[in-house]
């Protein structure tokens, strides 16, 4: 049998990203992040980015709807698993994810769960290669040559919102939005619950015991 879509909750820098590249690499899944595509019309300056810069630079979450008609204007379910990376984030988005992309497809959600103090350690020291798509943290995945994405050599970005205030920001409309969603997860029995606060390699090898 075919394997189910899969939906990566958690808190921001909880590890969705760094997990979902490693499945993408192992299982050719495809990577759906909301947070990647909206960052994309940002950096075209299309109506949509310059409209929604404001809202992500302020850790506020962007209009439901304008998010779910990014999502599914960049995915085909029809041939392909995909990983869900920060859809949904409220009970709203749950049901609309079902209700116009999923439509009756399988699904698991997979729950990271890290406190939030390590959260902010490790948000503050995350940097990134917009191009390659590499994640690096200044702790725990140095790049080689400081400041410089291994595989294609470009310069390393912090997010604009990944300063510290706007990140307890984040954490705080985390904390207000997401039990809708477990629950809406719980009560369908398409819930399990990952412990993302050990170290990457080990977080994966559950993943991916969870998945099998
Ligand atoms: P988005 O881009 O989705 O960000 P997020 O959910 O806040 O998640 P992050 O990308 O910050 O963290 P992550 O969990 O992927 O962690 P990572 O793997 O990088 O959203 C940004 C904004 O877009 C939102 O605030 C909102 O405005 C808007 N938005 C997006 N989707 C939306 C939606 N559906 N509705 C409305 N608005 C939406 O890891 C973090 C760091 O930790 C890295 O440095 C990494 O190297 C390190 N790390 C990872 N795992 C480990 C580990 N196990 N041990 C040690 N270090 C680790």
């Amino acid at each position: 049998m075919s394997k189910p879509q899969l939906i990566l909750l958690g808190a921001p820098g909880s590890g969705k990203g760094t997990q979902a590249k490693r499945l993408v690499s192992e299982f050719g899944f495809g990577h759906i992040s909301t947070g990647d595509l909206l960052r994309a019309e940002i950096a075209k300056a299309s109506e949509l980015g310059k409209k929604v810069k404001s809202i992500m630079d302020a850790g506020e979450l962007v209009n439901d709807q304008v998010v779910l008609e990014l999502l599914n204007a960049n995915c085909d379910l029809t041939n392909n698993v995909y990983i869900f990376d920060g859809f949904p984030r409220n009970g709203e988005q749950a049901a609309l994810l079902e209700d116009f992309v999923l439509k009756g497809i399988p699904a698991k959600a997979i729950y990271f769960k890290v406190d939030f103090e390590q959260i902010i350690e490790r948000i503050t020291n995350r940097r990134l290669a917009p191009k390659s798509g590499e994640i690096y943290n200044l702790l725990t995945r140095k790049p080689k040559v400081d400041g410089k994405c291994d595989v294609s050599g470009e310069d390393l970005i912090h997010r604009d919102d990944d300063k510290e205030e706007v990140v307890r920001n984040r954490l705080e409309v985390f904390k207000k939005t997401i039990e809708p969603v477990l629950e809406y997860y719980k009560s369908k029995t398409q819930l399990v619950e990952l412990d993302a606060s050990r170290p990457a390699d080990v977080v994966f090898e559950d993943l991916k015991k969870l998945i099998d």
